[in-house]
């Protein structure tokens, strides 16, 4: 069967073709972060416009590179996300099912991320303990099954993935920054600071990232010259951050026995952030390659794969800004 999943909840349209004989067929990829850079942030509705410019096109070109005319499935972003640009592809997913008369499927984002690992030809068995660190999400998942899941822990204010954003925008490294900070992170000394490490022994799973932030922010007023100290600063950052996600995981994996780890979502793409989990981890880590962290159609159509017996009415659109993840059910029998 193949699957074609699109991808429009936030800045990045994303199409692609997965087959439940062979995996993943074909994908394609635009990103809007050149548009969005000028502004500091994501324009909710220029990413729309982009969205419905950029869609057929993508499709087009994805089926093409397939060699197909039509799918048997589409499966699409039904939420969390930005209510205009969900609208787009659920507007697109929802006609093409009527017009070639095929099952649509509404995926939730982040199911899409915590299946992305399985995209790989390592992929992980159930159950197991899911990392979700992105732009908008900062999720601690106990994953008993596909539709499962217990969240032990989310973050209190900011996402993990605008903690990097904010701070690379304070080194000036431009919008969004994280993998930009984690380059320069390279070449700094990452023991030149001991940045706040947030709820490092506060009980239960939950993270918080403002008060980091802002201590980074009283260090860059503070220094004489940023230049001469923007790597150890970006290195320091990146060790609080990591030091505190891999802590609070190998807690939350002890307390569930957890035999197996998954790492997704745009910060999972992080090298310093795999390094510490598979050296400090016992059991098994596993990730998407780097470019199925961050958001892409491919964690969709394989969602949608997966959910290939929860096919909704097609002349309805679902767009839900906000979606809680453990208001999700196993696929119907
Ligand atoms: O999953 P994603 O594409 O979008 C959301 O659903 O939010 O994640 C994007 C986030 C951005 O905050 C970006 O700065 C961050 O992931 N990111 C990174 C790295 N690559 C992307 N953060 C740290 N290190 C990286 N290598
Ligand atoms: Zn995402």
């Amino acid at each position: 069967m193949l699957i074609l999943g699109l991808e429009t909840s936030c800045d990045e349209t994303g199409v692609a073709l997965y087959d439940t004989e062979r995996g993943l067929v074909a994908d394609a990829l635009h990103s809007q972060v050149d548009l969005h850079a000028v502004y500091g942030g994501v324009v909710p509705e220029i990413a729309s416009r982009d969205h419905l410019r950029r869609l057929l096109p993508l499709i087009r070109q994805v089926l093409g590179d397939a060699g197909i005319d039509k799918p048997d499935v589409v499966a699409y972003t039904a939420g969390p996300g930005l209510v205009g640009a969900l609208m787009v592809g659920g507007g697109m997913a929802t006609g093409l099912g009527l017009a070639w008369e095929c099952p649509v499927i509404p995926v939730h984002h982040m199911e899409g991320h915590l299946v992305a690992p399985m995209l790989e030809e390592k992929a992980p068995d159930y159950p197991f303990l899911a990392l979700l660190v992105s732009g908008g999400h900062t999720l601690l998942v106990w994953v008993r099954a596909l539709g499962s899941y217990q969240v032990l822990g989310s973050t209190l204010d900011d996402a993990v993935g605008e903690a990097f954003d904010k701070t690379a925008k304070l080194l000036g490294l431009g919008y969004p920054g994280g993998a930009a900070l984690a380059r320069l992170a390279e070449s700094g000394n990452d023991q030149a600071w001991q940045f706040p490490r947030p709820m490092f022994n506060r009980e239960g799973f939950d993270f918080s990232f403002s008060g980091l932030k802002t201590a980074v922010m009283l260090k860059v007023r503070e220094v004489q010259s940023l230049e001469d100290v923007r790597a150890d600063i970006a290195a320091s950052f990146q060790r609080a951050v990591v030091d505190t996600l891999v802590a609070r995981t190998l807690k939350a994996a002890k307390y569930k026995n957890a035999a197996r780890i998954i790492v997704a979502g745009g910060v999972g793409a992080n090298e310093s952030l795999r390094a510490a989990l598979n050296e400090q981890f016992s059991g098994e880590v596993f990730y998407p390659r780097a470019e199925f962290c961050t958001d892409n159609g491919a964690m969709i159509a394989i969602a949608g794969a997966l959910r290939v017996t929860d096919a909704a009415n097609p002349a309805t659109i679902y767009a839900k800004a906000r979606w809680s993840l453990e208001s999700l059910q196993p696929p119907a029998a």
